[in-house]
């Protein structure tokens, strides 16, 4: 991972440094709760892969400016990748924002949730803020190809998360549907930071495919993962408590596998248990019996080996991401973008 690291050292300032100063120019509750969730500590892994792929393309096609009229260009006339990389973080955040709401979760990076400190509409309302200022910085790069792709990723991720809502209250045991909610919630979304990168560095069909296919793959991969640390990691590690997704009713892939092998009778009535806790009126909040019993089947799904499977094929995505970057020229970036992927398989939050 030491190309990796050493590009993030280098970038991670930088990055945190844009962020930080477009969020001083917001008005001050909007900024109150931008700051909240930005300065929490995220992985700021979408801006990263905006600036990798931009910076791996870019050597391919040895441009250096996005237009000659680009107001975005630095005094040496290299174009800014700064801004669209910080639109992917301001974006991912107000998804985060929206998301800790809707699923009525009280902690997020090991901190108490925005919509708890600042009440919920104002949250709500901010979240909308970073929408649109992710989509005036997308915009000033005057690249029609970059806003589509970035309202696309929106229409995208959100239609998944209203997908999950409707699943939530049906549940099924369906492999396929709970991939194309994924797919839709998160992997749009970082499929979109890394074809922005290659788009921005000017380049042609093939580098921008490699990115689009990296980017998805990463993105499924990244989810699975997700969901396998939600019944694996430590509650002080991950910053959220450990079992979330079944506590909101929330059929992920390792309790699915773990539903599978259970017998009939026995499958049925777990379903409609996980069922009544998504139609909850207070998503979350659990009776002493649910929260036994919560622990139990987080334990059995563990046991299983559940966990492991959904770690296994989570794998299987990566190793397509990577086949993507085949095409790419080879450079530290690449490197970069190999180890990130390896890194997001081992991750332990
Ligand atoms: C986290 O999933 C949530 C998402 C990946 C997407 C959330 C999207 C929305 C709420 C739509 C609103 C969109 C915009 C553009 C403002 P999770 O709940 O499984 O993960 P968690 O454990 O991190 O909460
Ligand atoms: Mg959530």
């Amino acid at each position: 991972m030491h190309v990796l690291q050493g590009l993030l050292q280098d970038e991670l300032p930088i990055i945190n440094d844009r962020l930080a100063r477009e969020t001083r120019e917001l008005p001050e509750l909007v900024r109150a709760v931008a700051e909240h969730v930005l300065m929490a500590g995220g992985k700021r892994l979408r801006p990263l892969l905006a600036i990798l792929f931009f910076r791996c393309v870019s050597r391919g096609t040895g441009e250096r400016v996005l237009s000659a009229s680009s107001s975005l260009l630095s005094s040496s006339g290299e174009s800014d990748i700064y801004p669209l990389a910080c639109s992917m973080e301001f974006l991912h955040s107000a998804t985060l924002l929206h998301d800790d709401i809707l699923d009525g979760s009280d902690l997020r990076r090991g901190r108490t949730t925005a919509h708890l400190v600042y009440g919920k509409t104002e949250t709500i309302l901010a979240g909308d803020v970073l929408l649109a200022l992710a989509n005036r910085l997308v915009a000033e790069y005057g690249d029609a190809r970059l806003s589509w792709r970035v309202a696309e990723a929106i229409m995208r991720t959100v239609s998944g998360e209203i997908q999950e809502l409707e699943w939530i209250k049906c549940p099924t045991l369906s492999q396929e549907h709970y991939l194309e909610i994924i797919t839709g919630k998160t992997a749009y979304l970082i499929q979109a930071a890394c074809h922005c990168g290659a788009l921005a560095a000017g380049g042609d069909e093939q580098a921008a495919q490699a990115a689009l296919d990296y980017g998805i793959n990463l993105g499924v991969a990244f989810q699975l993962t997700d969901d396998a640390l939600d019944y694996s990691a430590k509650a002080e590690v991950a910053g959220k408590p450990v079992g979330n997704d079944l506590r909101e009713g929330k059929l992920t892939l390792p309790l699915i596998c773990y539903l599978e092998i259970l017998p009939e009778a026995e499958r049925r009535e777990t379903l409609a248990w996980v069922r009544a806790l998504g139609a909850a009126a207070d998503p979350g909040a659990l009776s002493a019996q649910d929260t036994a019993r919560h622990g139990r089947v987080v334990q059995a799904v563990r046991d299983a080996g559940c966990v492991e499977e959904t770690r296994s094929r989570a794998a299987r995505y990566i190793v397509l991401a990577e086949k993507a970057l085949t095409s790419l020229p080879e450079c530290p970036e690449r490197v970069a973008l190999q180890e990130a992927l390896q890194h997001t398989l081992h991750r332990e939050k």
